[in-house]
């Protein structure tokens, strides 16, 4: 995880630098820090705690803000706890490379002994320290620059790494390579800035011209010369590609919002609509998604689609299950990717594997579709973020278009993917034949009209604050569904536990009564999802069931209910739809509640603890 950016150029790199770490902090947010180097002499601040304290500490030395060069990092802890000297950048023995890093170096023990032995002392508990001073060493037997000495350290390096590397006596040249971990490099005019991140939000209002690093990729970046870059493995030189930036400032602004979240929930109407738009031509019958019309044959002759996932995209898999399942007739599994790679499964060529992933980051997504690929599988990636490595791994996929979702608690980002796999399900249902025309049809109409059921659940805001009062000081509650509403009551748990640090669990409503009625009292909201279609008879008894030993009971229905709302204690509403639609609505008001409850409670929603955004580490 951890957030890296820098700037080389003729700018002043201070506001550059420090206002990339905010735009980079959903990527980790325990300490920060910078270097900034002057024409003479480079400046260090770094301290435990968000980029707001760096910056507090820096105002009281204003020299160490001056400069046309910086680099920066904002840090999510694996090796060493959080506080000023594991904090980044890292400084080699002599004092001239400074290093910033993203990833883990899995040898560091190994390498730190070695570089012991010669002499080497360290300050902090940090991989990355072993790294700069490995790079040192190599800089100093070799004799050779930079470049090289960075390039001739990789090689014995086992792990992932996104790195920034300045020398102080070779100050027109920033050195970046990545493994694993992103690397985004903005070119300004004529080769007069460069600029440098984790992603390319930090530098969106300067250029539109950006190179994403591959794997095993080094770049030496000489200001008035240029970018070249290389292999690590063989040194072979590699055509840089510069790609147009489509991301706009506003969309990474919180645009009159208090919260990143909040914002991103009420945009979902937007990026559905965005998510579908050129895909699904309703009126004509017609749903055009590239990366499956290329591969049709695949999917149709599929054995069955395996998906992985982790997190909220797990979630949108499993409701991808019962999409796939219901729509197309196509047997599903549905993994957290952690599990399926290490657990040797059986995979064919006749299988199909359907890679979920917002930030296209995750570690052990990434690690799943490299296995599924190695064993024969074609594998299509759903992703948020363009150009992601996961975007890049996967035979062919479909983007979801939600934009930049920058909230650490996923929110448009579940309801774009579903978006997505909805649309796939219902291309290869009709393509198959488990959908009639007409059915079809009727689908995508009713899709159509999701976005505008959304705008009319985002209105409901105050009702939802109302129940959020009530319930927010409860430390434990259940999530209930069924059916395509069961992953919805996972999600919903997991979003209440991950920003309001309240303990909550998702269960099928069925499966209360073998173990988590015994947790029901009077002290105990239960969020049940009772829409008109999904085994409402059924909801029903549960919900007596609860009702019976006085748990309280939020309940989710269909617009025109009067059965429920006799039983509950409260009821939210959502607008009739198909039911294997209603996911898109009933996570909706379980997003606010989450949203309402941790502000009530003085939770920081955007980041909340041991949280990151994209999670890099396995
Ligand atoms: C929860 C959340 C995480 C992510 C998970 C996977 O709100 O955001 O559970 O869903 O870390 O991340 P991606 O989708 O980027 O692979």
């Amino acid at each position: 995880m951890c957030g890296i950016t820098g700037y080389i150029g003729y700018r002043k790199a201070y506001p550059i630098v420090i206002n990339g770490l905010k735009r980079l902090e959903y990527r980790g947010y325990d300490s920060a820090g910078i270097m900034m180097y002057d024409g003479k002499n480079i400046h260090l601040s770094k301290t435990k705690g968000k980029v707001v304290d760096l910056e507090k500490i820096i105002e009281k030395t204003p020299l160490k803000k001056e400069g046309n060069i910086g680099i920066g990092h904002t840090r999510w802890a694996t090796h060493g706890v959080p506080n000023d000297v594991n904090s980044h950048p890292h400084v080699s023995q002599s004092g001239n490379l400074i290093i910033v890093h993203n990833g883990i170096i899995e040898n560091y023990d190994t390498l730190k002994k070695e570089l012991i032995k010669r002499g080497y002392t360290f300050k902090s508990d940090t991989d990355t320290e072993v790294l700069i001073n490995l790079i040192e060493e190599v800089k100093k037997q070799e004799n050779c620059k930079l470049g090289k000495a960075v390039q001739l350290a990789l090689t014995n390096v086992i792990g992932a790494y996104a790195i920034a590397v300045f020398d102080k006596t070779k100050p027109n040249e920033i050195i970046v390579a990545r493994l694993g971990s992103p690397i985004a490099i903005g070119v300004g005019k004529e080769n007069s800035e460069f600029f440098i991140a984790s992603d390319a939000s930090p530098f969106v209002e300067y250029t539109k011209n950006v190179i994403y690093l591959d794997d095993e990729e080094l770049a030496i970046i000489k200001l008035g010369k240029g970018i070249s870059v290389r292999k690590i493995t063989d040194d072979r030189l590699v055509d840089t590609n510069i790609e147009e930036l489509k991301m706009s400032l506003d969309q990474i602004e919180k645009g009159g919002y208090d919260h990143f979240m909040l914002k991103e929930i009420h945009e979902q109407p937007k990026a559905i609509i965005d998510t579908y738009r050129g895909r699904m031509l309703a009126d004509e019958g017609i749903i055009k998604m590239a990366g499956v019309d290329d591969n049709i044959e695949k999917f149709l002759n599929a054995n069955r689609i395996i998906i992985v996932a982790c997190g909220t995209s797990w979630h949108a898999g499993l409701v991808a299950e019962y999409l796939f399942e219901d729509l197309a007739r196509i047997p599903v599994e549905v993994e957290y990717a952690s599990e399926f790679r290490y657990r040797n499964p059986i995979i064919s060529e006749k299988d199909i594997v359907i890679a979920i992933s917002q930030s296209g980051e995750t570690a052990d997504t990434l690690a799943a579709i490299k296995l599924a690929k190695s064993r024969g599988a074609f594998v299509f990636g759903v992703c948020n973020v363009v150009g992601s490595s996961i975007a890049r791994e996967t035979d062919a996929g479909a983007y979801t278009h939600a934009g930049p979702e920058i909230g650490v608690a996923s929110t448009k980002a579940f309801t774009t993917q579903i978006t997505v796999l909805s649309l796939i399900a219902l291309k290869l249902g009709k393509e198959n034949g488990s959908l009639s025309k007409s059915a079809f049809h009727s689908y995508l109409q009713t899709m159509q009209l999701i976005p505008s059921k959304i705008e009319k659940l985002l209105q409901l805001d105050t009702k939802i604050k109302e129940i959020a009062a009530v319930y927010k000081d409860s430390r434990n509650c259940l999530y209930l569904g069924r059916g395509f509403n069961f992953p919805v009551a996972l999600e919903g748990a997991l979003k209440l536990k991950e920003i309001s640090y309240v303990h909550a669990e998702g269960y099928p409503a069925a499966e209360m009564k073998h173990g988590p009625i015994a947790l029901i009292d009077h002290n105990m909201p239960i969020y049940v999802i009772a829409t008109k279609k999904g085994h409402y008879e059924k909801v029903v008894s549960n919900i007596q069931e609860i009702k019976a030993r006085s748990g309280k009971i939020i309940a989710i229905v269909t617009e025109g209910d009067t059965l429920v709302k006799q039983i509950a204690d409260h009821v939210i509403e959502i607008p009739e739809t198909e039911e294997a639609f209603t996911p898109l609505l009933t996570t909706i008001p379980l997003q606010l509640l989450s949203y309402y409850i941790a502000l009530m409670l003085g939770k920081n929603v955007d980041q909340p603890r041991n949280l990151a955004k994209a999670v890099t580490v396995e």
